[in-house]
């Protein structure tokens, strides 16, 4: 069931609105917050039900739906929303019960803008009409394309490795390089905040998996000396990413690749969310520490720099590309990306690395900066460094939830992050910036999270303090 859009200019009059009216939106909120703690609404974390008990594995899933209906019934379950348009700065999004809210836009990954470029849309309307719509065929049999092989050489020059191997998404190629590299009997050392798509590869691959203290390489270091102390044998594969993607932070590329080679292990770097947006050429996070063309293994997503949908492997061997073409799941046996895709990227790929790219580049670093301050300047912890991504630190999951709803009521959206996405206890609002948000919107925006934060806390305290 659809419901008409919330009203933008409504909430930011609401929230310029005198002390007398803030008082009886306080008790009003004071009212929800009694109600949502009676009906345990703010309460559990989805840990609780990931793993359910019972015979029957269809009948066992009513746990986690009885969660979320307790949840959704006040408007707390912030997954599954959808956009109406475009995932530009201006946004119109519904929930999954039908609310829609028209606003400022925190919530899409579209790093560059490049979603809205003309160049891009252009190359896409035009490889639909010369190339069709899908690539009809994994890409070992027939799903290649010329814009697909032509991609291959333009991440292969962006990332200064010779050979690239593509998959239909970025978590296909990050299970896939690791599925296909490491055996049972190799071993995997990841950092404790690596994306589930490494992890997850990593648990498939061996039961040899240690996770590191993030980016902490004195750990990873004594990790590898303890493993090679005991085995010679066989392989180790050190996991991390170029930026982390709740964290924005990014470890020393270059000691941990040092570190490998001291102990004969290999690195992989996952670029997902720095290559394109970050670097004086967009080389990421690699090029900004000096490493193009020296990592073992790179790995990246092209859904954040990128406009698309997929991934890719680069590594300077012929054979591990042959290796992965052959064993790597996800691109032996699923479609390729489609000629539209491949085309989109390419485009992207040309505009990243053209003066137009460093331009881009530069305005979401301003807006990265301008962010951070605004919201340091309303009493907020952004975490990391400035990057696209902004994450401000909530902690509890109640506080997190509430502010997410009362951030939509307000149009402005933002993801509100939380277990399984962080640890629990971690939560945060995770903000993604576009080269085009303005400084007008991001002056809109500040305040009202800022005041949308103290509101929630406060409201929590006092329902908590009430229904003690
Ligand atoms: C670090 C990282 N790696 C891999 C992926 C998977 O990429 P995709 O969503 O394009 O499949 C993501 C996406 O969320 C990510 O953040």
């Amino acid at each position: 069931m659809t419901q008409p859009y919330l009203d933008p200019s409504v909430s930011a009059e609401a929230h310029d609105a005198g002390e007398s009216a803030a008082l009886s939106q306080d008790e009003a909120l004071e009212r929800e917050v009694d109600a949502m703690l009676a009906a345990g609404a703010l309460s559990g974390t989805a840990a609780q039900f990931a793993q359910p008990r019972g015979a029957d594995m269809l009948a066992r899933t009513a746990a986690v739906e009885g969660w979320h209906n307790q949840r959704a019934a006040h408007q707390l379950w912030q997954y599954s929303r959808s956009l109406e348009g475009a995932p530009y700065p201006i946004a119109s999004i519904r929930d999954e019960a039908g609310q829609g809210a028209r606003g400022i836009n925190f919530a899409s990954q579209d790093y560059l803008s490049l979603a809205s470029h003309p160049a891009v849309a252009e190359a896409a309307a035009r490889a639909l009409r010369d190339a069709g719509p899908h690539s009809a065929g994994s890409a070992v049999l027939l799903g290649n394309t010329k814009l697909s092989l032509a991609l291959e050489e333009a991440i292969a020059g962006l990332v200064q490795a010779e050979h690239v191997a593509l998959f239909p998404t970025g978590w296909g190629a990050a299970f896939g390089a690791i599925t296909a590299l490491v055996q049972a009997t190799d071993h995997i050392v990841i950092d404790q905040f690596a994306h589930a798509s490494l992890r997850q590869g990593a648990s498939s691959a061996t039961p040899n998996v240690v996770i590191n203290r993030h980016l902490d390489v004195a750990h990873v270091r004594q990790l590898l000396a303890g493993i090679r102390a005991r085995d010679t044998e066989h392989g180790i594969l050190v996991v991390t990413e170029g930026l982390f993607s709740m964290d924005s932070d990014s470890p020393d590329i270059a000691a941990l690749q040092a570190s490998c080679h001291e102990f004969g292990a290999t690195l992989l770097v996952d670029v997902a969310h720095d290559l394109g947006a970050l670097g004086a050429n967009g080389g990421g996070a690699i090029e900004a520490q000096g490493m193009l063309g020296k990592i073992d293994l790179v790995m990246g997503a092209f859904s954040k720099t990128f406009s698309s949908n997929g991934g890719f492997v680069a590594t300077s061997s012929r054979s591990v590309k042959r290796h992965i073409q052959l064993y790597a799941g996800p691109h032996m046996f699923s479609n390729a990306l489609s000629p539209v895709q491949s085309a989109v990227i390419l485009e992207c790929v040309n505009i990243v690395r053209s003066d137009e790219g460093k331009s881009l580049r530069s305005d979401l670093l301003r807006n990265a900066e301008s962010l951070r301050g605004l919201l340091a300047g309303e009493g907020l912890t952004c975490m990391g460094t400035p990057s696209a991504i902004v994450p401000v630190l909530i902690g509890s999951e109640k506080v997190s939830r509430l502010v997410g709803k009362l951030l939509f009521n307000q149009s402005v959206f933002v993801n509100q992050v939380e277990f399984p996405g962080v640890p629990i206890g971690a939560s945060r609002l995770r903000l993604q910036l576009m080269a085009n948000h303005n400084m007008q919107q991001l002056k809109r925006a500040a305040p009202v999270i800022g005041t949308a934060v103290t509101r929630a806390r406060q409201a929590l305290a006092a329902g908590e303090a009430r229904n003690k």
